[in-house]
Formats: structure tokens, C-alpha cells, sequence
């Protein structure tokens, strides 16, 4: 199937919610399709359902106002049980069979996950070629990548999110499958604290290097990435949908910084790892 795959899969993920992943994963659905890639869409996240209400939202205005919006093909897909951490072969076969039939017909495959360590949000892992990680601008959740020594400022060691990634990043080595492309963004940055900003930029720069993520630029805080919501809109659509078509200074900046993520996803070759993965643990561990 590897061979007929010709979708790139970009999977949305971060193990807390609120960090900005279906933000993320409709502003990049839209600007791929923007620049003319076909586009599918998976939400693993059928209970809060972010992206799957977008796209109906998307679809119901596109229809009202008769116009001709890119849509992407979307599927939501639910668990195979709720809570159940050890079932895992039905969600792969599902998810298996899902990228199966749109891999070799669409360009791009986003999928976005929940906020939580389910195992429908695992299987979605194990697909990606590139892993988007937003993440809140804050201490609060840096230590969704690594456990932050709160006196030092120093790591303490890995997450479990990515022991959880670098799980996943082993066992595709071990199938001789290209490394997971893992992408940190910034969200919500503020024009505030700027000497807060500093530090995580440090602490970040500092832990892309251990882990092996890339630092991609990210979203300022700004109403247009929410208020587009129920129309299905997003700032890549404004200016070219009727009614929604004045451009304050913010929605351009927005723009930009969307199209900045976009360019950054295909810009530097992934991190390969050794194919002896040493434990996440005695990576941070090392001076
Ligand atoms: N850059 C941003 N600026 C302003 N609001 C944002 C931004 N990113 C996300 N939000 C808002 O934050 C909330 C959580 O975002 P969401 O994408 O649903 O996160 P997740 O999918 O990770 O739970 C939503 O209300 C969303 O509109
Ligand atoms: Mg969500």
C-alpha cells in the first residue's frame, strides 16, 4: 500500500486540548487547497468534533451563498470503544483502510486528534509523515514535550507524549518507514510577556535539538482565527468570499503566518535517528 500512497499524511497532535490543533488542521486544509492540492480531511476527534462541524458549517454556507468553495473530503472516524486503551486493532484497520483508499487519490491527508492519550489518537500517530504539534504559549504546556524543572528552567526529563512520539518514530525505523517529520508551532503568541516569550524560545530551541523537532513559525493570539468558525472560513478565504472581502492589517498578518507553516512543512528534510534509538530519557539526560 506504501507504494500506491502518494498522499502526504500530516497529523495534528498534541496530548492537551485547547492547544489549537483543529485551528491548525482547517487553516491548513484551506491554504493546501489554496494552492491547488487535493485535499482530505480525518477527524479522530468525533466527540468534540471541531473539525468535522467546520466543514459541515463550510459546506451549509458555500450552499447558501452559491458559491464555489474548496472543500476537503472529510471522514469522521470514532472509536472503537470509548476508554477502551487495549483494543487498537479495529481502529487500525479502519484508519488503515480510510488512507488506503484516499492515499493514492488525494495530495495531502490531514488528520486531526484529540487531546487525549486515547487509542484512536496512537493509530492516527503511527501514519504520519509529518507531525504538527501547536502549542499554547505558555509554561503551562511545554511540558507536553519534556517536564521542566520549575526552579532551573532545566529538563527533567521527556513527556509522555513524546515518549509517545518516540515509540512511534521507532517502530517506523524498525519497518523501514521514512523518520515522523515532527513540527512544534507556536500558538497564541502574544505581544505580552515578552521576557516569558524569550525563555520558552530558549527552552524550546534548546529541546528541539534533544528531541528532534523542527520550530515552525507560529499563530499570534487574533480573533479572526476563531470568529470565521460558523461560516466555515477561514482568513485564507477572506477577500475572495463576498461579504467577508475587507482586509484589516491583523487578517493579513494572519495570513502570512498561515502560509509560513504552510512553507515550513516541506522546507528542511526530516531528523533521521540512528537506527539503534537510544530511550528518550538518556537523550534528555545528556549535557
Ligand atoms: N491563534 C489563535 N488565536 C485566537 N484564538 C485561537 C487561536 N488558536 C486557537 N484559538 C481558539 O482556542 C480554542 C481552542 O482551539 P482548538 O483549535 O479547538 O484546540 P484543540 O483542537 O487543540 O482542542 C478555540 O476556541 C479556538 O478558536
Ligand atoms: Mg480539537
Amino acid at each position: 500500500m506504501e507504494d500506491s500512497k502518494k498522499a502526504q499524511v500530516i497529523v495534528i497532535g498534541n496530548a492537551k486540548g485547547g492547544s489549537g490543533k483543529s485551528t491548525t488542521a482547517m487553516h491548513l486544509a484551506v491554504a493546501l487547497m489554496e494552492l491547488g492540492h487535493t485535499v482530505a480531511t480525518v477527524d479522530l476527534d468525533v466527540r468534540q468534533g471541531s473539525l468535522s462541524r467546520f466543514i459541515e458549517n463550510r459546506r451549509a454556507f458555500a450552499h447558501r451563498q452559491s458559491l464555489e468553495l474548496p472543500i476537503p473530503e472529510h471522514t469522521g472516524l470514532a472509536p472503537d470503544s470509548y476508554g477502551n486503551k487495549s483494543a487498537g486493532r479495529v481502529e487500525q484497520e479502519r484508519l488503515g483502510d480510510l488512507i488506503a483508499r484516499l492515499g493514492p487519490v488525494m495530495d495531502v491527508i490531514v488528520i486531526d486528534t484529540p487531546g487525549s492519550d486515547t487509542m484512536l489518537s496512537r493509530v492516527g500517530h503511527t501514519w504520519a509523515d509529518v507531525l504538527v504539534t501547536p502549542l499554547n504559549d505558555s509554561f503551562l504546556d511545554l511540558d507536553v514535550l519534556a517536564r521542566i524543572d520549575g526552579e532551573t528552567l532545566h529538563i527533567a526529563g521527556p513527556s509522555q507524549y513524546a515518549e509517545m512520539i518516540w515509540d512511534q518514530r521507532k517502530k517506523r525505523v524498525q519497518l523501514g518507514l521514512p523518520a515522523i517529520d515532527w513540527i512544534v508551532m507556536r500558538n497564541r503568541l502574544s505581544n505580552l510577556n515578552a521576557r516569558n516569550k524569550h525563555v520558552m524560545a530558549d527552552i524550546l530551541g534548546d529541546l528541539s535539538g534533544r528531541i528532534g523537532f523542527r520550530l515552525a513559525p507560529g499563530f499570534g493570539e487574533r480573533v479572526v482565527f476563531r470568529e470565521l468558525f460558523l461560516k466555515g472560513l477561514t482568513v485564507m478565504d477572506l477577500g475572495s468570499v463576498a461579504g467577508e472581502s475587507r482586509l484589516t492589517l491583523s487578517h493579513v498578518a494572519a495570513r502570512q503566518e498561515v502560509r509560513a507553516l504552510v512553507a515550513a512543512l516541506n522546507v528542511l528534510p526530516p531528523v533521521v535517528l540512528p537506527s539503534n534509538v537510544p530511550p528518550l530519557a538518556t537523550v534528555l539526560a545528556t549535557e
